[in-house]
């Protein structure tokens, strides 16, 4: 995969690992990208808490504009996460993001990054093909709110 060779863009974006006193905003992003599916505030205490466990904020002109999830399995990254502002979509953050995730996997001594998506959330699909991932399986309704089914999508190195 070539997260140098590919488009990435994210410019003006800087990442950083998540701090407790970033949380107030963190939930204000989550809400805004899952309404009532939102992660509650204890998922989000436990990440921080959890050395398997990565939160990258990235940042925008001094503001929070997303962030990614992610924790070290026995075999994989699990990409638990993804959201990213609206006011701030399309500008290349989450992409951005993902391939900071991928970039990780060496040093998380992984060679694969897993995650789900709903079925129906094409925008997210496409910005994880542009990056590599492909589709490895199906779960049938994976998602509790509606029963949606997940797709599994997987980054190998
Ligand atoms: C999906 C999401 C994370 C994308 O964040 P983003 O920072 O806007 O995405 P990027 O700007 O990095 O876009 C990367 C690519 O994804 C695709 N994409 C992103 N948003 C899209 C949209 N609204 N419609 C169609 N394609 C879209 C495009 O292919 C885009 O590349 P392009 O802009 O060069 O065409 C964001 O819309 C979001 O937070 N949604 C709600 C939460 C969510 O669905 N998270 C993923 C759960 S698996």
């Amino acid at each position: 995969m070539n997260v140098t060779s590919g488009k990435i863009d994210g410019s003006g974006v800087t990442l950083r690992k998540m701090e407790a006193s970033d949380l107030l905003r963190v939930l204000e992003i989550e809400s805004s990208c899952y309404g009532s599916e939102s992660w509650p505030p204890a998922e989000f205490i436990e990440r921080l808490n959890n050395a398997k466990a990565t939160i990258l904020l990235a940042e925008k002109a001094g503001q929070i504009a997303g962030f990614v999830i992610y924790s070290r399995n026995w075999f994989k990254l699990h990409l638990e996460n993804v959201a990213v502002c609206p006011f701030f979509r399309r500008a290349g953050i989450a992409r951005l993001m993902v391939s900071r995730v991928i970039a990780d996997l060496p040093a998380q001594k992984r060679r694969r990054v897993v995650l789900e998506v709903r079925k129906s959330n094409l925008a997210a699909q496409s910005c994880y093909e542009q990056l590599g991932f492909r589709k490895t399986g199906e779960i049938a309704g994976y998602y509790w709110t509606d029963r949606e089914d997940a797709l599994v999508m997987e980054y190998r190195c």
